[in-house]
């Protein structure tokens, strides 16, 4: 199948500073693909590098099997769904002002999120950050993307909340969606994804079937997901061919 979107020997940084070096990693229709690795690795890098928010320091993104320079709003016409990791919602609009800013389907969006409803002409920074979360996955997928780049979409709110918004993703992969999900809650993360990528310090480190790394992961934490930049680098370790 071609990959919706893909990175091919991809180096990315800022400036002259290269932070994510010679890349491959590729979504296809239908599929989670799980980024992880410890903080200050350059998931966000990558994230903000497929999304064309940054320019490549070397090799190529690919756009539905070509090569593209287009800047990000630019993809995002063509079908790609950014979740920055900054909250992407505006504040001091209510619910339904930032759907229709977007040219979201409002009543598409309450279908995914019923939860919204109640709070149509409530000032989005009212809600809780599970309900603002909730909003800025309805913008997203509202307007039928064909992939989505979610970067921490779940930071910093409770389970139950982080289980609605992995579900939300996992229902639109079921449907044909590609979704690159950059998340630090690592078994949820796996419970939902179909392939996963370890970056550290800038290099896949573990790849494979999120179901056989989802096996190690105990083993896996200290090692890969460790918040801890001090270990030596680990030598590449492909899980499945
Ligand atoms: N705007 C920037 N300018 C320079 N360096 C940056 C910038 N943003 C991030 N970095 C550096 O890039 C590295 C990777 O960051 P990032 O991609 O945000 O990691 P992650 O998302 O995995 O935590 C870090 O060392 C960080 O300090
Ligand atoms: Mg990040």
């Amino acid at each position: 199948m071609t990959a919706i979107i893909e990175a091919r020997g991809l180096s990315a940084g800022y400036g002259k500073v290269v932070i994510v070096r010679d890349l491959d990693l590729s979504i296809e229709p239908g599929e989670i693909v799980a980024l992880l690795g410890p903080n200050g690795a350059g998931k966000t890098t990558t994230l903000m590098t497929l999304a064309g928010a940054l320019t490549p320091l070397g090799g190529d993104v690919e756009l539905f099997g070509r090569p593209t320079t287009a800047p990000l709003h630019k993809r995002v016409q063509s079908g790609l769904g950014v979740i920055g990791e900054e909250r992407t919602v505006l504040m001091g609009l209510t619910v339904a002002e930032n759907l229709r800013v977007c040219r979201s389907d409002t009543a598409r969006a309450l279908e995914l999120f019923p939860e919204l409803e109640a709070h149509l002409h409530r000032k989005v920074g009212l809600l809780s950050g599970g309900q603002q979360q909730m909003l800025a996955l309805a913008r997203v997928l509202s307007r039928n993307p064909s992939v989505i780049l979610a970067d921490e979409l779940s930071l910093g709110l409770a389970p139950v909340i982080v289980k609605r918004l992995l579900q939300a993703l996992r229902a639109a992969a079921d449907t044909g969606v590609g979704v690159l999900l950059v998340e630090q809650h690592v078994r949820e993360a796996l419970a939902i994804a179909d392939r996963v990528y370890v970056l550290q310090r800038g290099r896949v480190v573990l790849s494979g079937q999120a179901a056989e790394i989802a096996d190690r992961v105990g083993d896996l934490q200290a090692s890969y997901f460790a918040a801890d930049a001090e270990h030596d680098p680990i030598e590449s370790d492909e899980v499945t061919a």
